[in-house]
């Protein structure tokens, strides 16, 4: 199923097109299913409802696992890579990583789990947290990943609304030279959270913790009590795989929902072809797991393939800022998959940290979660690929379930800052604001795609009608992307960023409003408005307008609060960069606050505010452009 030449592309991107189903029926063949399915696809996206391969039954862990036994039973499945670089790295082969999580899925049974239920994984990234997710859905059992940044509260939210049953954690997560106490964060959340019946910690940074008798118990413990032998769960292929929470324009993150079949299929197919992986080459993708890129190409699309994925604990400049490069000599990494934010955040320090290290082995280089600037795709070609690597600038979200548009690795000729051409079975289109079509090249509009893919949300956990709302209200029988983007004379497409209220901070998803919820909460504060602005490094830095009245002391001292208050209640991620006090906001005379004047503001242009006449009360943005200087 691997495209190598350009006009495989072509004439698959056609087949795809003419006749999708039997193009994916085909694909699907490269798996293992119990039984086959009756339909390749039905789907309405009024409702929306999508089912991709009806009938079928399969367990995807004995796609990622089994299915590899025989042949490469040995070969190195996971590489872990921990935080402190004089630890030993750990090998994961095929073998291990089978019984490890045949095991772990005896203790989760052990601990009253069973197929449908839902259970929060909260762990730092190491080999234990890819062996809770198999072991989930090894059982049948939903995980829901929290990434290591968010706060109790965020995690609470998270646990009630998809009703966990269970929860695994860890003692603690190393960050460079940070240890975070996950379990005492863990046991912030459960005060709230009445579902959960039990939860398991592993041991890792070895920090004392409180054990609350008859719900807490110790993951070394358990494995004693079970052995490694666990028949897969039969599922159907639309079964719930997994529920992921994501930042939308409303102030409450949203369950994307994805299912078994579609997603195995999508997320094999995808990692395959836009890597051009061979076998027993190393693949190094650098996100966490907490999101969707780590769940689609640190775990389910590498292991499908029989891949050898690298799982790194640790953060790119620690402890210094040649690590990453480190870890491509150490390990002799072949493809190296990161985001724009680390290439910047990394060019800062010069050519000093690559000096003497072996970056031969790179064939292949990805980029993902925001647009890449031209200066940062250059640096990454020039420097990390010495101008042989292909870069992949992946374009996807984590309601996609995979890559949508991109350069396939050695097929496509790439365009610095472009993710090109769409892979087959995905038909984007560019709408104006009405949701009428922008045919031809040269043109930029709102992204949509027009036919499902097996790898889509089928739905948002416990709020199907919020699914259809957010997705696929805004332009009739399109699903909308939340993105602008320019499709350039050549057919090429280049994602311009958001057109809606969600940010993304160092490629992290934040919505404005989620931001400004969580500033209100603090004592004193009467209103906010967040708006982005271009940061050199996140992409998007967080510039927040704050009423706070009646503020006493030093304003120094305030904005430390309110931070903490939006750690406290989000997470670190959503800490803004700038807090401007000011007295009033522009605001419509219904009441509706102007965006688009607070984003000039924030981004220093302040020549050509456009009209002002419909405001409310025009004399406050003189005076908070008069502010905004001063900080
Ligand atoms: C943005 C991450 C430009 C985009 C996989 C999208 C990108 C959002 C790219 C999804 C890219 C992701 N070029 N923008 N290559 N990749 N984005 O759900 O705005 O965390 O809508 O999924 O990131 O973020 P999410």
């Amino acid at each position: 199923m691997q495209i190598t030449s350009f006009k495989q592309y072509e004439e698959d991107y056609k087949k795809s097109v003419e006749n999708p189903e039997q193009f994916w029926g085909e694909v699907a063949q490269n798996f293992q299913w119990r039984k086959p399915w009756f339909k390749v696809l039905s789907w309405n996206f009024n409702e929306p409802n999508i089912k991709w391969f009806e009938g079928a039954k399969l367990n995807i862990t004995e796609n990622c696992l089994d299915r590899h036994l025989a042949t490469s039973g040995d070969k190195p499945a996971i590489i872990w890579e921990p935080n402190n670089p004089e630890e030993e790295s750990v090998t994961l082969t095929y073998k291990m990583l089978h019984e490890r999580v045949c095991r772990f899925a005896n203790v989760l049974k052990r601990n009253g789990a069973k197929k449908g239920d839902r259970i929060c994984i909260y762990m730092p990234m190491v080999p234990e947290l890819a062996i809770a997710v198999l072991a989930c859905a090894r059982i049948g059992a939903v995980h829901s990943v929290i990434f290591g940044g968010f706060s109790a509260k965020s995690i609470a939210d998270r646990i009630n609304d998809s009703q966990c049953k269970l929860v695994i954690t860890a003692d603690g997560a190393y960050r460079g030279n940070k240890q975070i106490p996950l379990k005492d964060v863990i046991d912030d959340a459960l005060i709230g959270c009445p579902t959960v019946e039990k939860c398991i910690v592993l041991t890792h940074v070895r920090t004392p913790v409180s054990m609350l008798k008859g719900r807490d118990v110790w993951w070394e413990d358990e494995v004693k009590h079970v052995n490694d032998i666990c028949e897969a769960e039969e599922m159907d292929a639309e079964d719930m795989l997994f529920i992921l929470y994501t930042s939308g324009s409303t102030g409450k993150p949203k369950g994307v929902v994805h299912t078994c079949g579609g997603y195995m299929v999508y997320a094999g197919y995808t990692f395959s072809n836009v890597f051009n992986y061979q076998p027993g080459e190393v693949y190094f993708c650098t996100a966490d797991i907490g999101w969707i890129t780590g769940h689609s190409y640190i775990v389910y699309g590498p292991l499908s393939q029989g891949a050898t994925s690298v799982l790194f604990e640790g953060i790119p400049t620690y402890p210094s800022p040649s690590r990453f490069w480190d870890i491509v000599e150490k390990h002799k990494v072949n493809t190296l998959y990161t985001a724009p934010t680390a290439i910047r955040s990394l060019m800062s320090y010069g050519e000093e940290p690559l000096n003497g290290k072996d970056l031969s082995s790179i064939r292949v280089l990805g980029s993902v979660g925001e647009p890449i600037n031209e200066e940062a795709w250059h640096w990454f070609d020039e420097k990390i690929g010495h101008g042989k690597a292909p870069i992949v600038d992946t374009w996807w979200q984590t309601e996609t379930g995979g890559i949508m548009i991109s350069p396939i690795a050695t097929v496509t000729k790439t365009k610095p800052s472009f993710a090109t051409l769409p892979l087959p079975g995905i038909q984007p289109i560019l709408v104006d604001e009405n949701g009428n079509e922008i045919a031809g090249n040269g043109v930029m509009g709102n992204l949509c795609i027009k036919f499902p893919w097996p790898g889509m949300l089928r739905t948002t956990y416990g709020d199907h009608e919020r699914c259809k709302q957010t997705y696929f209200s805004t332009y009739e029988n399109l699903y909308f992307t939340g993105d602008g983007c320019l499709r350039d004379e050549d057919g090429y497409y280049r994602i311009t960023g958001r057109v809606d209220d969600v940010l993304n901070v160092s490629g992290h998803r934040i919505g404005t409003a989620e931001v400004e919820n969580a500033i209100n909460m603090h004592a004193g504060v009467v209103e906010s408005a967040v708006v982005g602005y271009p940061h050199d490094v996140k992409g998007q830095g967080i510039y927040a307008f704050v009423i706070y009245p009646e503020m006493h002391g030093e304003a120094e001292l305030s904005k430390k609060d309110i931070l903490q208050t939006v750690s406290r209640v989000i997470g670190a991620i959503a800490k803004p960069d700038k807090i401007l006090f000011v007295t009033g906001l522009p605001k419509t005379r219904s009441g509706k606050i102007m965006r688009r004047i607070l984003r000039k503001i924030a981004e220093g242009d302040t020549s050509n505010l456009g009209d002002t006449s419909t405001l409310l009360d025009p004399t406050v943005v003189e005076e908070i452009i008069e502010a905004s200087k001063k900080l």
